[in-house]
């Protein structure tokens, strides 16, 4: 296990599933990049998801679908870089957990080995409890998720709001079972009435994290880019904007071009000292890169 850097201590699975009846809620965002997962962590954030809603928020996918293995890899291992105190969950992506037992353990295996990641999560219930419980077996920790699965975008037949019939919600009840028997530590519940959510909650030993899923869940979860306004057009119904990055990266963005155009940027605050005419000598001197102690 990593040393974190933060005064924290570090969560661990065990303590996600601790968390259970323990009146402190598990906090979770996803994260993809090393700043971001410093603040993150910084705050107190309990676990940083680092989700495959990277292909839309991060890569510009219509959907989650076309995220690779090594997409995945290579933003984990940035996170990981962190050191957080936070547990870092690594999605696995499409493609990744649906072929095989093997392919699945390898999978999940490099994600740990090679991106230092501390547990996965896979979508999907019932019909996913056996490759959840083969990742388990291999110790690697796993994060259920069921209701609105994204990689099911296709089959769902768009991006819908599950347990609206009494079939629906048995069947979810079904899959939290399941999945808690397969070993999973705790599991996301997405897209759901809040009181279908709650009945998951109370029929399940886990800890479930709701993310448009209403307030009776054991702990939430968000998509960064959605909390932090960084997303264009209309956010979903059960997003909270707490900063509106993206107007500000503009307006910043805006003054910056105005500045350049207008010549007052660079000024002399941000110019290195004049050079004395000693030091210029001959004119290739002055055509050195700064070094490290001119920043
Ligand atoms: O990919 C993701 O960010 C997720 C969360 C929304 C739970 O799966």
């Amino acid at each position: 296990m990593e040393t974190p850097t933060s005064q924290r201590a570090k969560i661990t699975v065990p303590a996600i599933r601790s968390r259970k009846g323990s009146g402190r809620p598990v906090v979770a965002l996803t994260a993809y990049d090393f700043p971001t997962a410093r603040a993150l962590d910084e705050a107190g954030v309990d676990i940083l998801l680092v989700g495959d809603s990277l292909g839309m928020v991060v890569l510009g996918h219509a959907n989650t679908l076309p995220v690779t293995l090594e997409a995945m890899l290579h933003h984990t291992a940035a996170v990981s870089r962190a050191k957080p105190a936070a547990l870092v969950v690594a999605d696995m992506p499409f493609l990744s957990y649906h072929v095989s037992r093997e392919e699945t353990i390898r999978n999940a295996g490099r994600l740990v080995q090679e991106a230092r990641a501390e547990a996965v999560k896979i979508e999907g219930g019932r019909a996913r409890a056996g490759v959840l419980r083969a990742i388990v077996e291999a110790d690697i920790p796993v994060m259920g998720h069921i209701g609105l699965t994204p990689q099911a975008v296709h089959a769902m037949g768009g991006f819908k709001v599950q347990g609206k019939t009494p079939e629906a919600v048995q069947g979810l009840l079904d899959d939290v079972h399941a999945l808690e028997d397969a070993g999973a530590f705790c599991i996301v519940l997405e897209g759901m009435p809040g009181e279908v959510a709650r009945l998951m909650t109370r029929a399940t030993a886990l800890p479930t994290i709701g993310i448009g899923a209403g307030p009776f869940c054991d702990g939430q979860i968000l998509v960064v880019h959605d909390l932090l306004g960084m997303t264009e057009g209309a956010t979903p119904r059960f997003v909270r904007r707490y900063a509106n990055l993206r107007s500000e990266t503009v307006a910043a963005a805006r003054e910056y071009v105005a500045d350049v155009v207008s010549g007052r940027f660079p000024g002399a605050a941000e110019s290195y000292a004049p050079a004395t005419a000693e030091a210029l000598g001959s004119a290739p001197s002055a055509e050195r890169e700064p070094g490290e102690d001119d920043r």
